[in-house]
């Protein structure tokens, strides 16, 4: 195996190795896990002088790296590559706050790789959504399909269907304009995004 020399090459890495080894062998998602992560050449990461914006949401950050350090393995280094890199991420709750004021106070989320990341990308988008426990993250769609690694407790639901756990470490495909929704339970919910774009831009405003 060849290092990736990238800044984020250790999170990539893990995190596309731990999709890989829990999505089972379903082909879309399989097709959707190489849109995402055949190609790693990233370009650099911004370095810009403003402090990354953080959110109310943010005061669950702590708690959910620590559950994840407990969940030990490759999730636990995981959870430590991505610990490392947050200093240098932008939270956001723009779409949230014109949702509901409470939603956005208790809701995050912030680009890794994709328009206007940590990372530009214009091809694929990686992020991160934070959570308050007890919260309900409404019905959304968009046209990009999702590929979701969980990190904490927490249900997912698509359409009119029963919620459902995934559980620490599964992972849940959304399909292109699926309407999904998800809610944490008594721990905040913590997860991965990942879409490839195909020029359809995940909509964030
Ligand atoms: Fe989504």
């Amino acid at each position: 195996m060849t290092a990736n020399p990238h800044p984020l090459g250790t999170f990539m890495d893990l995190l596309g190795k731990e999709m890989r080894s829990r999505m089972g062998n379903d082909p879309v998602r399989d097709a959707a896990h190489r849109r995402i992560f055949g190609d790693t050449a990233l370009e650099a990461p911004n370095n810009s002088d403003k402090p990354p914006k953080r959110q109310p949401a943010c005061r669950y950050l702590p708690e959910c790296f620590a559950e994840l350090e407990k969940a030990g393995g490759n999730l636990g280094k995981l959870g430590a590559a991505l610990r490392d890199i947050e200093p240098h991420l932008d939270w956001n709750n723009q779409a949230e706050r014109r949702k509901s004021p409470v939603l956005a106070d208790n809701y995050a989320d912030c680009f890794i790789v994709g328009p206007g990341g940590y990372v530009p990308s214009s091809t694929i988008e990686i992020g991160v959504s934070v959570m308050a426990p007890h919260m309900d993250y409404p019905d959304h769609r968009h046209p990009p399909e999702e590929l979701y690694l969980v990190l904490s407790e927490g249900e997912w639901r698509q359409n009119a269907n029963p919620w459902h756990e995934p559980g620490v470490g599964g992972v849940v495909y959304n399909s292109p304009d699926i309407v999904h929704a998800m809610r944490a339970g008594a721990k905040p919910l913590f997860a991965i995004w990942c879409l490839p774009l195909d020029n359809k831009p995940h909509p964030q405003g």
